[in-house]
């Protein structure tokens, strides 16, 4: 164990993800029981930057692990990027006398820490914490599992209506530029299509499909459209296909946005959260830095830093076609 590591700081950095709450929680009690102190950062480097630092105890993380959003807030912080900002954070930091940064986020909350940590000692480690699971070095992220089971709870009460109305659904989710929220609740959902970044969308063959799919006498369909597709949101294709579909679907577009973010994190995000806010704060205190702790093959594993926000983290392609097979 690191001796001098006697005082560690965490805080919540990017879009906010269920589950965090659970995860500061671990990171707090961890370093108490290890004997030592623990501060939290306010609104993430943000917060670092203008020294919203306060210090924390086991009772200020009583009674959140089943709350959503973040206790300590989150941001994003455009002035970190600058000398002066990373100045301002280093300067703060030292004056709080932390002497390691536990950031949760997601890959922008660790490019902004590789910078940092180029220029100035202080360890950080990094657990990923976002909705859309695009990160190399873990198989899950937090808050993962909470959106995938907000959005099935949509997906399942949008195919009420659309089986009673003979309604096509264009459903839009979150992912930024991955798909892993679109193929994983399309599958669960029962989707007919599911269009994903990661995939060429061929437009013409959505239609065959869908009209294939119309003369077999499916009355409803669901398509998951994953919002970094290639060939545009829900709205868009739904116009595309609105205008060469020959079947007689009744088309409409659902864009499920940010309740996605929100809500009480699953038991399986609450139980990764405090592996994970564990295994930081005991691998700040055994030496390691700059480096992000995820789950893989269910075992906790440590990652650089670089090699994190360098790799992609791809997704299965055996799902796609799991998907196809499935939704004849
Ligand atoms: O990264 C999480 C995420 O919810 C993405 O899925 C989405 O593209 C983005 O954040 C939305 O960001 P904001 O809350 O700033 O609109």
């Amino acid at each position: 164990m690191q001796n001098d590591i006697k005082k560690i700081a965490v805080f919540t950095s990017g879009g906010d993800a269920p589950g965090m709450n659970a995860c500061i929680r671990a990171v707090v009690r961890t370093a108490l029981y290890h004997g030592r102190r623990v501060s939290g950062i306010m609104r993430g480097y943000a917060g670092m930057i203008e020294g919203e630092i306060e210090e924390m105890s086991a009772r200020s993380v009583s009674n959140i692990i089943h709350r959503g959003g973040t206790v300590l807030k989150s941001a994003r912080s455009e002035n970190f990027r600058t000398a002066e900002g990373m100045e301002h954070a280093y300067y703060n930091l030292k004056a709080a006398r932390i002497d390691g940064v536990v950031a949760i986020g997601g890959d922008g909350t660790f490019k902004g820490a590789i910078e940092f940590s180029n220029k100035y000692d202080i360890p950080f480690i990094g657990i990923p914490g976002t909705i859309d699971n695009d990160m190399f070095g873990t198989d899950f992220t937090i808050g993962f599992d909470t959106a995938q089971n907000t959005v099935i709870e949509a997906v399942d009460k949008i195919r009420d209506t659309a089986h009673a109305h003979d309604r096509l659904f264009f459903i839009e989710v979150m992912g930024r530029d991955a798909g892993f929220i679109a193929l994983h609740t399309g599958i669960a959902g029962g989707a007919e299509a599911i269009l994903i970044p990661e995939t060429a969308t061929d437009i013409e063959k959505l239609i065959k499909e869908l009209e294939y799919g119309w003369r077999r006498k499916k009355s409803s369909s669901i398509v998951l459209v994953a919002e970094g597709d290639e060939a545009g949101g829900a709205f868009q294709i739904a116009e595309m296909v609105k205008s060469k579909i020959s079947s007689k679907y009744d088309i409409r577009v659902t864009v499920l946005g940010h309740i996605q973010r929100g809500g009480s994190p699953t038991c399986n995000d609450r139980v990764l959260a405090s592996r994970l806010g564990v295994a930081s704060v005991e691998g700040l205190l055994e030496g390691r830095k700059n480096m992000m702790v995820g789950i893989v093959n269910n075992k906790i594993q440590f990652t650089n830093f670089n090699e994190i926000t360098k790799s992609k983290y791809n997704i299965n392609k055996n799902l796609m076609r799991i998907a196809d097979i499935l939704s004849y």
